[in-house]
């Protein structure tokens, strides 16, 4: 089984909107997938209370102990402010985090700091652990999305994807739906920003 790890301590990043889709996606292509919610605020967990039965089917797994279920892929939702001990028994459990990164001043900082703490992670120093980052709420007028592009540019990380803020996300989340549940034609420009993150996922360890 892949697991993967959405995190990223500031919160309102886009962590959930990023692991709801991601499952979305892979439910979408016919795998058997997991949301593993960390967060006490359980907006994943909602989310998927909301989910149509006719949609591809995505699983709620209700702790770390059901590991060994028999799935394709496990989608960890992490809480803002994850740090310490969470955060290194979270990063036990996969193979790939994906940082999703907000633009603004402050969440540029928090992210930095952030990256730098995964960086000095022994799995990670070992090659253990690939790490992935995502510019959300891509406005490719304003500053600070330049800011964050040329931030993002700089990591010696791929980036995986840039996101553009859009209502198709927010509209989705309403009904438990994704990007791949939407009509093409309501979500066409957003997928195609999808692309590169999506091999990124298909790709084996
Ligand atoms: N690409 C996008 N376009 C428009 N709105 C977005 C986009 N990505 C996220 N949002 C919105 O931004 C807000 C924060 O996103 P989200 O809840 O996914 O962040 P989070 O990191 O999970 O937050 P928390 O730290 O509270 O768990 C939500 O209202 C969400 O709908
Ligand atoms: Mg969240």
């Amino acid at each position: 089984m892949k697991a993967i790890l959405i995190a990223n301590p500031k919160g309102g990043s886009g962590k959930t909107t990023l692991s709801t889709n991601i499952a979305g996606y892979l439910a979408s292509r016919g795998q058997r997938v997991a949301i593993l919610d960390l967060d006490r605020q359980k907006s994943a967990t909602q989310w998927l209370a909301n989910r149509l039965r006719n949609l591809p089917a995505i699983e709620l797994m209700q702790s770390d102990v059901e590991k060994d279920a028999p799935l394709d892929t496990l989608v960890i939702d992490s809480p803002a402010g994850l740090h310490g001990k969470n955060l290194e028994h979270a990063l036990k459990l996969v193979h790939r985090v994906i940082v999703p990164i907000a633009p603004s001043a402050f969440d540029i900082q928090a992210s930095r700091d952030f990256l730098e703490v995964l960086h000095h992670e022994k799995m990670v120093r070992k090659g253990k652990i690939f790490i992935g980052v995502v510019g959300m709420r891509m406005d490719p007028r304003t500053r600070a999305a330049l800011t964050l592009e040329q931030f993002l540019k700089g990591l010696d990380l791929p980036v995986l994807a840039y996101l553009r803020e859009a209502q198709a996300y927010v509209n989705a989340a309403f009904e438990g739906k994704t990007l791949f549940d939407l009509p093409p034609s309501l979500a066409q420009r957003e997928l195609e920003q999808w692309a590169y993150l999506l091999n990124w996922l298909e790709k084996s360890e």
